[in-house]
């Protein structure tokens, strides 16, 4: 089957939720994926920042393979030795005495709204339910996220979503300060608002909200569900700015794949009681075992400190090689999440990703002014050097 022949089953029996690119993968490794006519591409996407390790790691393959062997699934009515370790795990690497596992980033935030709705209920007296996100933030699609996903084109239609929740601008502790009311029980924030356009706060701001959130007896919740396990440069990203969180929100990058979700919290907070709170496959054997793995390869291969030295490195590339072009406007992120912004009266995100794809080099448009690149944790200089060549041909022409 051809990706014609694939692209006209998509136009009969799809539902049309999105509008993909004409390119249909059939294999991938490390940073390189291979299209059905065997044509080759360098994936500066990632599968939106999910395949940290890379495509196909050997070690992730053979634990996926033993585990899917031994045992997929049971249910969490019995104890789970992967979940119980990868639990362990995530606790030793964060500020988190406690996990929730679910199987995608908008379930992870859905359960990280409820605990804090939860906890505010118990608190002397009991807070009120509502949350404050930040404008132009994305938490995830399901009603409970999408109320905190602050951005009218995904909201409009949906309306009226969950009550209580209010919006203040990124980066502004004065209008968070004034937000926080008693009515208030938790603020959720990116630590780099990925989708919103790779949005860096301010230095101070993370600690300032910090602050502000303890001041006022509010739970921070931080959404490190593009940002963590080592994306940025750090673990998580919240450990750029000195601080620890009240609870967190992991996806993405923890099952290499597999789809895998984590609510993460402190022992204060992580007041979930049986009953509360529930997911079918949430932690499952093989989708632990994947997140377990994932989690000793990003340690053992130094993807962390690879993601902040090789992400300095692809930003500077970018800089020097693309800074010529008047199109050219900046390089924004942290780590190896980064975007090229450009002017659009020059050239879109959306045409710099279709003519890079043609060019072999896969990067991602998120608005009309920029594209985003979050390339395997593992790329390499010269896949990089590779990767900024393409981008500098395609804006030249
Ligand atoms: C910061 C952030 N939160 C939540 C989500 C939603 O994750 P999922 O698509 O797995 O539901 C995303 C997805 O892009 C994200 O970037």
């Amino acid at each position: 089957m051809d990706s014609a022949a694939i692209a006209a089953l998509y136009d009969q029996h799809l539902m049309r939720t999105y509008r993909p690119l004409s390119v249909a993968f059939a294999r991938g490794q490390g940073c390189r994926l291979w299209d059905l006519q065997g044509r080759e591409y360098l994936d500066f996407v990632a599968g939106i920042a999910v395949m940290a390790t890379g495509h196909s790691h050997p070690r992730i393959v053979t634990a996926l393979q033993q585990q899917a062997a031994e045992l997929v699934h049971t249910s969490n009515l019995y104890y789970n030795r992967e979940q119980a370790r990868l639990a362990e795990r995530l606790t030793a690497l964060s500020f988190a005495d406690r996990c929730f596992f679910c199987n995608s980033g908008t379930e992870a935030n859905e359960a990280a709204i409820k605990l804090a709705r939860r906890w505010a209920g118990l608190q002397d007296p009991p807070r009120g339910p509502g949350i404050i996100a930040a404008l132009s933030a994305f938490h995830g699609r399901t009603l409970g996220s999408l109320s905190a996903t602050a951005q009218e084109k995904y909201q409009k239609p949906f309306q009226p979503l969950l009550p209580g929740f209010g919006y203040v601008p990124y980066n502004d502790l004065e209008a968070l300060a004034a937000a926080l009311t008693p009515e208030i029980c938790a603020v959720i924030l990116e630590p780099v608002q990925g989708e919103g356009g790779v949005n860096v706060p301010d230095e101070g701001y993370l600690a300032g909200v910090r602050q502000l959130c303890d001041q006022r007896g509010v739970l921070l919740i931080l959404d490190e569900i593009q940002t963590g396990l080592g994306r940025t440069g750090k673990w998580f990203a919240y450990q750029h700015h000195g601080i620890e969180t009240d609870s967190m929100t992991l996806a993405k990058a923890l099952g290499s794949g597999l789809p895998i979700g984590a609510c993460l919290a402190r022992e204060a907070a992580a007041v979930f009681q049986p009953g509360d709170h529930a997911a079918t496959f949430g932690g499952n054997h093989l989708c632990s075992a994947a997140a377990l793995e994932t989690l000793q390869v990003i340690a053992e291969e130094g993807l962390v400190e690879r993601a902040a030295e090789r992400g300095g490195f692809l930003a500077g590339l970018l800089r020097q090689r693309l800074g010529a072009h008047t199109a050219f406007r900046e390089v924004r992120g942290q780590g190896l999440l980064l975007a090229v912004v450009l002017d659009p009266e020059q050239i879109t995100g959306p045409q710099v990703q279709e003519a890079a794809l043609r060019e072999g080099l896969i990067v991602n448009a998120i608005g009309p002014d920029r594209v985003r690149l979050a390339p395997p944790l593992i790329v390499s200089e010269e896949e990089c050097r590779q990767a900024v060549e393409i981008l500098d041909k395609v804006v030249a022409e």
